[in-house]
Order: C-alpha cells, then sequence, then structure tokens
C-alpha cells in the first residue's frame, strides 16, 4: 500500500507518504521550535494554531514530493493519541476529512507504535519478532515486547519522569534553550561524564521500572549547593551517562528475562548520540541486533505513522465518521 500519513499530536506538523510501511516516498515535518523557544516549553495553544495554519500546505507537499495526487494513494494514517488534545484534533479532523472526501480507507495509530515501526523505515530489514523496544520520548519512556505488530505489551516503564522530560528539565536548569535534550547533548560533549557520581535508579534484582525524578533533582541540589567552579559541561556529560546508565541497565535485564534476537531504540530521546553508541554496545555484547532508527525517523514524523498502520493493517482501520482523537489513548489500542 501507498499510504499518506499525518502526525500533529505534540508541536510537529508532520506528513508523509510511504510505501508498504518501508520506502519513504517523502517525509515533510515543520517544526516549531521559534514559537514555543521564548516560553521554554510547548504551548499546547500556540501548537494546535500552527498545525491549522500548516496542515493543508503539509499535505500537499508531501503528495507533491511524492509526486502523487491524493486519488493514487491507498489510504490516510493518522495519530489518534496520546497526545496534546487540541494538536490532535487538528490532524484526525484533516484526516476524516480527507478520507471522506477521496473515498479512502482511514487507519488510526497510536503515536508510540508509530515510534516502535520508525525502526524500519527506509531499511532493507524486515522486524524478526519476538523484539524488544526501548521507547524513550519526550512524554514516554517504556520497554516494550513486540510479538508481533498487533501484540504489543509494555514490560517497564518509568515512575514518574520520561527520559526525555528529565533531558530538558535539566537542560532548564543548565540555562540551555529550548528544546533541550539536543542543547544538552551538545554541552554534555565538552564534559566529563565521570565527573560527578549522579544517582542510578536501580530496583530489585528482575525488575525493569526506570526513573528520573530522582536525577533531576540531584542535578539542581547539586547546583544549588556543590557545584562551585564545576564546569556545567562536566554536570551536563555526568547527568547524560547517569539516564543513559538506567537505560541500558533496564534493557539488558529485559535481555536476561526473554530471548530476543533485536533490540530496537525509539522515540526522540534515540536521537541522542550516547544513548544510540551505548544501545549498539550492549547489542554487540549480548550477540543480538540492535537497531537504531535514522535520527530523522527517531522525533516525531509522519512516516513512522503510515509505517504503523501498514504494519498493524486491520487493527488500525477506523471509521471516518466515528474516529475521535484521544489524548490519553491506551497503548494497548490504536484508535478508534
Ligand atoms: O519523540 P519526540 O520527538 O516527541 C515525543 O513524542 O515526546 O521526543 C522529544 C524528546 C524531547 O524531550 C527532546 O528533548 C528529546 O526527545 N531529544 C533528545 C535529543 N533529541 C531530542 N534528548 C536527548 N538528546 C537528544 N539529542
Ligand atoms: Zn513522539
Amino acid at each position: 500500500m501507498i499510504l499518506l500519513g499525518i502526525e500533529t499530536s505534540c508541536d510537529d506538523t508532520a506528513t508523509a507518504v510511504v510505501r508498504d510501511g518501508r520506502y519513504v516516498l517523502s517525509n515533510v515535518s515543520t517544526n516549531q521550535d521559534a514559537f514555543h523557544a521564548k516560553y521554554g516549553g510547548i504551548v499546547p495553544e500556540i501548537a494546535s494554531r500552527r498545525h491549522v495554519a500548516l496542515l493543508s500546505a503539509a499535505v500537499d507537499d508531501a503528495l507533491g514530493r511524492a509526486a502523487l495526487s491524493l486519488g493514487e494513494i491507498d489510504g490516510i494514517a493518522v495519530t489518534a493519541g496520546p497526545g496534546l488534545i487540541g494538536s490532535l484534533v487538528v490532524g484526525v479532523a484533516a484526516a476524516k476529512a480527507l478520507a471522506f472526501a477521496a473515498h479512502k480507507p482511514l487507519y488510526a495509530v497510536n503515536h508510540l507504535h508509530g515510534h516502535i515501526f520508525a525502526a524500519f523505515l527506509d531499511t532493507d530489514r524486515e522486524p524478526a519478532y519476538p523484539f524488544l523496544t526501548l521507547l524513550v520520548s519526550g512524554g514516554h519512556t517504556q520497554l516494550v515486547d513486540v510479538a508481533s505488530p498487533t501484540e504489543l505489551t509494555v514490560i517497564g516503564k518509568t515512575r514518574d519522569d520520561a527520559a526525555g522530560e528529565a533531558f530538558d528539565k535539566t537542560a532548564r536548569l543548565l540555562d540551555l534553550p529550548f528544546p533541550g535534550g539536543p542543547a544538552l547533548e551538545a554541552l554534555a560533549r565538552e564534559g566529563n561524564p565521570r565527573a560527578i557520581a549522579f544517582p542510578r535508579y536501580t530496583p530489585g534484582a528482575g525488575a525493569l521500572d526506570l526513573s528520573f525524578s530522582g536525577l533531576k533533582t540531584s542535578v539542581r541540589t547539586f547546583l544549588e549547593n556543590d557545584a562551585g567552579a564545576t564546569a556545567r559541561a562536566d554536570v551536563a556529560a555526568s547527568f547524560q551517562a547517569a539516564v543513559v546508565d538506567v537505560l541500558i541497565d533496564r534493557v539488558s535485564r529485559a535481555l536476561d528475562a526473554r530471548d530476543y534476537g533485536t533490540i530496537v531504540l525509539s522515540g526522540g530521546v534515540a536521537a541522542n548520540t550516547a544513548l544510540a553508541d551505548a544501545f549498539r554496545a550492549l547489542g554487540a555484547k549480548r550477540g543480538v541486533d540492535a537497531l537504531v532508527p535514522e535520527r530523522r525517523f527517531c522525533t516525531d514524523n509522519a512516516a513512522m505513522i503510515a509505517a504503523a498502520a501498514e504494519r498493524r493493517g486491520a487493527a488500525a482501520r477506523a471509521d471516518a465518521f466515528a474516529l475521535t482523537a484521544n489524548p490519553n489513548l491506551p497503548f494497548s489500542v490504536s484508535g478508534s
């Protein structure tokens, strides 16, 4: 199938055309950072309004770059949740209207399923089930057992902050510009990851849950009381090392519990080089394939939404009349 993907769950207005859940014919994303930067975070009302302003042109752009008309595609895939309600509504309304007007099937996709199948975009690899995904984004941090495209089970998750949220909040403490993750990574590159021994959350043997709020508090306390002449780059590098250690330890535990041939990294934080390198190193050490998506497919994009719709097939089909955006869409469902 050739699917038009639409993703507006947060602050990226993204559209794409993808063939067979794999070949990316176009992938368009308009980043709204400039509109949110002065507030130091995403302002939901601004995000929704920008989607309204940008989405029609973004759909035309994705189709144009793929050299296809709306009539030539086989269906429309849209993120139905989770995410910001106002943002989701814009994408869902547009997708319903397009599906209805062009008489095309509509597919509703869970944003997190999109991240998981991003790893197979523009590669020659087919997913080898079961595989294990470490999904690390701004809103979520979880380990997912993927037994098949329709059997996805969260086997471990954060008790508090998501990894991306921890990066963003710590970046603020370090007076770094928004968005914090990439800025913190750039600063960390100049620092010593062993300069400060920040805490690593370690649950009981075998447990797969994660936590980052204690780490963030510990960075704040350090900056307020003990930083002295410590270079900010050393704080950034030491914080990043602690996040990476916790994430890699939980993947390692999941590998102890079940035989996986493949581990997949996904979500915006997968764009972090230190994490991606540690993830690949773990794969090599444990003798499993470690997949890290191309950077442009790590952060929010619409190609991953089309990919997840294709792979989930009938399980993602939605009714163009009835589909509603669901900001709290449970992980186990696609849309509806
Ligand atoms: O998946 P994503 O684009 O949006 C969500 O669904 O949340 O992830 C965004 C998150 C943000 O918290 C951002 O700071 C983080 O991914 N991020 C990074 C890097 N690039 C993006 N975190 C650490 N290092 C990076 N290079
Ligand atoms: Zn995301």
